[in-house]
């Protein structure tokens, strides 16, 4: 496969199991979170990578979030399971300074821009993953456990492991909806 067929053929995976990223294989994808656009050199993310026991206390975070906003117990224990969906979650939080030049909303794009290539550095490696928000991303207790300041944004939970289906969700992309050329 071609660079380019890699970059366009990219797809998400939900359902993933084992194995996940090893050490090497895991550095080098956050070596390539890293390489992110960042307009100023702030280095505006925080990785926090997640495994094992990892998963369970970003459950029980979860849980306690659905517990403080009344949900049900059906709802509580959905939440606690959530990030065991994978064997790794790298929770993306963008860590953001106020700047005379970079605003708030591009230093948070490229804490997105960072979570995306994690995604695909992990395709590269034969891993498959998901880019997760949801309700629990906006959370202010689970903002305060990931320890963020109020300026700081969850950009995502990048979900990564191996994909057990194996085939991308099937969709229509119509280029001409979306293009427009000045020519
Ligand atoms: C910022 C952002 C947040 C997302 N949050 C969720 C989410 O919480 N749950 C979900 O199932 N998909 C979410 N998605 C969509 C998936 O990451 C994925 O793009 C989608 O399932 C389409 O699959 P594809 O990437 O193969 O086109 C989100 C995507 C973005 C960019």
């Amino acid at each position: 496969m071609t660079n380019l067929e890699f970059l366009s053929q990219r797809f998400s995976a939900s359902k993933l199991t084992t194995p996940g990223p090893n050490t090497a294989q895991l550095d080098a994808i956050l070596a390539v979170g890293a390489r992110a656009p960042d307009h100023g050199a702030l280095q505006p993310w925080q990785f926090v990578v997640m495994t094992g026991q990892g998963l369970e206390r970003l459950g029980e975070i979860f849980a306690q979030a659905a517990t403080l906003n009344g949900h049900d117990m059906a709802k509580i224990t959905k939440c606690r399971q959530m990030p065991l969906r994978a064997p790794m979650v790298i929770t993306v939080i963008a860590k953001t300074v106020k700047h005379v030049k970079v605003p708030w909303l591009e230093q948070v794009q490229s804490a997105g821009c960072a979570l995306f290539s994690m995604q695909q550095a992990a395709l590269a490696q034969g891993f498959s993953g998901i880019w997760r928000t949801g309700d629990l991303s906006q959370d202010k207790y689970v903002r305060e456990q990931l320890g963020l300041n109020e300026q700081d944004e969850i950009v995502g939970f990048l979900y990564l492991g191996t994909d057990q289906n194996d085939k991308p969700i099937s969709k229509t992309i119509d280029l001409d909806k979306h293009v427009t050329l000045w020519q």
